[in-house]
């Protein structure tokens, strides 16, 4: 991860960063920020000169390279900043990282009157933008590996830099997790990744359930969507717990650690990207872990149900019962609805044994996701105005989007069954909706404090794009950081 230094005055001139943003008057041009320390007057008059001709018009995103062979700085990059909130810098800091990748060091001066918010977003897109996932030592390197952020009162923007890189770097854990290949990522490994990860964190407690102890508590639907797998399924269970905590957030994850839709196996199209299917147990993995770094005053459990859906003489069947955690049964008539079985034991589970005042789950659930809201938007269901309003703006905050769907009274009974409880991939209905109702089934006495996120289509990155890198998003780290930090 790049080192981010906070320095009152620059020690290190090669390359200086320099903000820019739009004049007032609408002309769509630029115009330099005044800076928090005192520069050469020549390299002030320079970048006076330099910026009506660059044709920059301040936007964030935007960078501009010029060199000055022979003086110091040698290079000069100036970096559109927009309105200066927190989301323009996000941008700024990740059109930074990526202008500034061949680069050892870069010393960016902020503006004089920079808020620790934009501070805060500026050290996220960089660290997210220059997050990279690689499995070998081959291709080209990124040679940045500093960035010395120059402020009028480094002291005042510590706090803002700290959260910024704990959710950097928890970000690029659960991007790491999910953009690993299935021939290594079982959920044994999972598990000790988590292991790996919380070691050493005081405060924080890991239990990890094995097959053997999945089926002496009844954790039917976890074991039969791990039937088919060489790999056994596992329950995570990761408790950070501060002395003094009043509110206990239960977080869940779906953790299907590859989806081959089992018996209804999937096209290939559609399994090709299946490594991703534990997306969600990776973000509230990160998001609990990031809790614990912060040392935020809230108890936080996360349940991660690890299985692989597989194919094989010992896969569980389209037509079978399911008997989850806690007894309530399920028809299973589709296979590949495998995500809500696993989801429905730890919800029960969490509902019965560890009454949390609020629940809330991360999904790669359905397809449907993308259908309703394309690429980047997850679909967030709660019964709770308050909660879902809560979670929404820390989802905004945090630079990642959702947007909350309907849960129809109308199409509950779409679950009905004439063998169980419940059936498990009714065929009518919005997928990504029934999903949501038949998951609200195990929520019990909690039902109006859960909160489901669909976030299968946010999950991914079709490519580079502002601080989103090609590949796994960590969608949801930054969320759920954001909304357990406004907890207390
Ligand atoms: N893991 C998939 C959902 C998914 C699809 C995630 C595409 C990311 C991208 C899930 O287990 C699944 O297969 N859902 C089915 C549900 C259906 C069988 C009721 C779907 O969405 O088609
Ligand atoms: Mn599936
Ligand atoms: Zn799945």
């Amino acid at each position: 991860m790049l080192a981010i230094r906070l320095l009152a005055e620059p020690e290190r001139l090669d390359t200086l960063a320099l903000p820019v943003r739009p004049t007032d008057g609408g002309e769509s041009r630029a115009e330099p920020v005044p800076v928090s320390t005192a520069l050469p007057a020549s390299v002030l008059e320079e970048v006076a000169a330099l910026v009506p001709v660059t044709r920059l018009t301040g936007a964030p995103g935007e960078t501009y390279a010029h060199l000055r062979p022979g003086r110091t700085p040698g290079r000069l990059l100036l970096v559109g900043t927009g309105d200066g909130a927190e989301a323009a810098w996000r941008r700024a800091g990740a059109a930074l990282a990526r202008a500034a990748r061949d680069e050892m060091y870069v010393t960016l001066v902020l503006p004089a009157d920079a808020t620790p918010a934009a501070t805060r977003g500026l050290v996220e897109g960089l660290l997210l933008a220059s997050y990279r996932f690689r499995l070998t030592d081959t291709g080209p390197t990124p040679s940045l590996t500093g960035v010395d952020l120059v402020v009028a009162d480094p002291a005042t923007h510590a706090d803002a830099v700290e959260a910024a890189r704990t959710t950097g770097r928890m970000t690029a854990l659960a991007r790491d997790l999910t953009n690993m290949p299935s021939s290594v990522k079982n959920p044994q490994w999972f598990a000790e990744q988590v292991r790996s990860a919380a070691a050493d964190l005081p405060d924080l407690t890991l239990r990890v359930r094995e097959p053997a102890d999945l089926a002496a508590e009844g954790f039917g639907g976890i074991l039969a969507v791990g039937a088919g797998s060489a790999s056994g399924p596992r329950l995570v269970e990761l408790d950070w717990h501060p002395a003094g905590a009043t509110t206990h957030v239960v977080l869940v994850g779906k953790g299907i650690t590859f989806d081959t839709g089992g018996i209804s196996i999937k096209p290939v199209p559609a399994m090709k990207l299946m490594r991703k299917d534990m997306a969600g147990a990776a973000a509230v993995v990160g998001a609990t872990l990031g809790a614990a770094v912060l040392r935020l005053p809230v108890r936080v459990t996360t349940l991660a149900p690890l299985a692989e859906n597989m194919v094989s003489g010992s896969a569980f069947r389209p037509g079978d019962v399911v008997r989850h955690y806690g007894g309530v049964t399920s028809e299973t008539t589709n296979s590949d609805a495998e995500g809500r079985l696993v989801l429905a034991d730890a919800l029960a589970y969490a509902v019965r044994e560890l009454k949390p005042d609020l629940l809330v789950d991360l999904a790669t659930l359905t397809g449907a996701n993308a259908v309703a809201l394309g690429k980047r938007t997850g679909a967030l269901y709660s019964e709770n105005d308050e909660l879902a309003a809560d979670v929404l703006a820390a989802v905004e905050a945090a630079g990642e989007a959702a947007w909350r769907m309907p849960l129809p009274a109308d199409y509950v009974e779409y679950l009905g069954s004439d063998l169980a409880d419940l059936h498990s991939s009714p065929d009518r209905g919005a997928g990504s909706v029934t999903a949501a109702l038949y998951l609200r089934e195990f929520t019990g006495d909690l039902r109006d404090r859960w909160l489901h996120i669909d976030m299968s289509a946010p999950s991914w990155a079709d490519g580079d794009d502002a601080e989103l890198t090609g590949g796994a998003t960590g969608w949801g780290v930054r969320s759920l950081l954001r909304w357990l930090a406004t907890l207390t």
